[in-house]
């Protein structure tokens, strides 16, 4: 049933809060350009773009883990009451595994960077020198698992953003809503 979005309801105390809303579109946006530059960077080659790329994930490492310390003291919103219990479970879970990749690709990344024995510079975007894990092992295994979850990544990203268009366009809830910037769309 089609029924208007009800903005009094974001406003009622239902949206995330500021720092939330920071962090979801700074990380977004970050992992967006970086899951871009991983995935296309044979085809861009010729362009230095590796190096942008590892400061871009080392930056989303230490974002998401301040990220998650905020969200495991800052309990999410409510979900509207009439989200059906799998919709729940599975939005669950895909938060979940996002938190967890968002953790586990720079980790990977910065593990197989650091054991190669031909090591390449590793600065953040040039500024500061960052330093190599202590690791000389296990550089093949991590090199695999940051392009099997890189792909991972990239469906999960695309399964929430077109549940978050769903909700936003064929059940006209709240739920996207709550987590744009105040303002925004309404
Ligand atoms: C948000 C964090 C990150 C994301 C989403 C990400 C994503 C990706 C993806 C999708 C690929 C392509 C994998 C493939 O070949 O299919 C890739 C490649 C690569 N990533 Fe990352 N990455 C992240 C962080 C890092 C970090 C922190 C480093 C190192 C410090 C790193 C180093 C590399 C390198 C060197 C490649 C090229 C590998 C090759 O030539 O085979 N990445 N990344």
């Amino acid at each position: 049933m089609r029924r208007p979005i009800d903005s009094a309801h974001v406003d009622g105390g239902r949206r995330y809060s500021r720092v939330a809303i920071a962090f979801h579109w700074t990380i977004a946006l970050l992992v967006i350009v970086n899951l871009g530059i991983g995935l296309l960077h044979e085809q861009l080659e010729g362009i230095q773009l590796i190096p942008v790329h590892k400061s871009i994930g080392i930056t989303v490492l230490f974002l998401s883990i301040a990220r998650l310390a905020w969200r495991l003291t800052h309990p999410a919103p409510a979900l509207p009451a009439d989200v059906p219990g799998w919709q729940r479970a599975v939005s669950g879970i895909t938060h979940m595994a996002l938190y967890a990749l968002m953790i586990l690709m720079p980790l990977t990344g910065w593990w197989f960077a650091s054991a190669a024995v031909k090591k390449y510079p590793l600065d953040w975007f040039g500024l500061f020198p960052i330093p190599y894990l202590p690791v000389t092992r296990g550089g093949d295994l991590t090199h695999s698992a940051h392009e099997v979850l890189g792909w991972t990544m990239l469906a999960l990203v695309a399964l929430h953003v077109a549940a978050a268009l769903k909700h936003h366009f064929i059940d006209r809830d709240t739920v996207l809503l709550r987590i744009m910037p105040a303002g925004s769309g309404r």
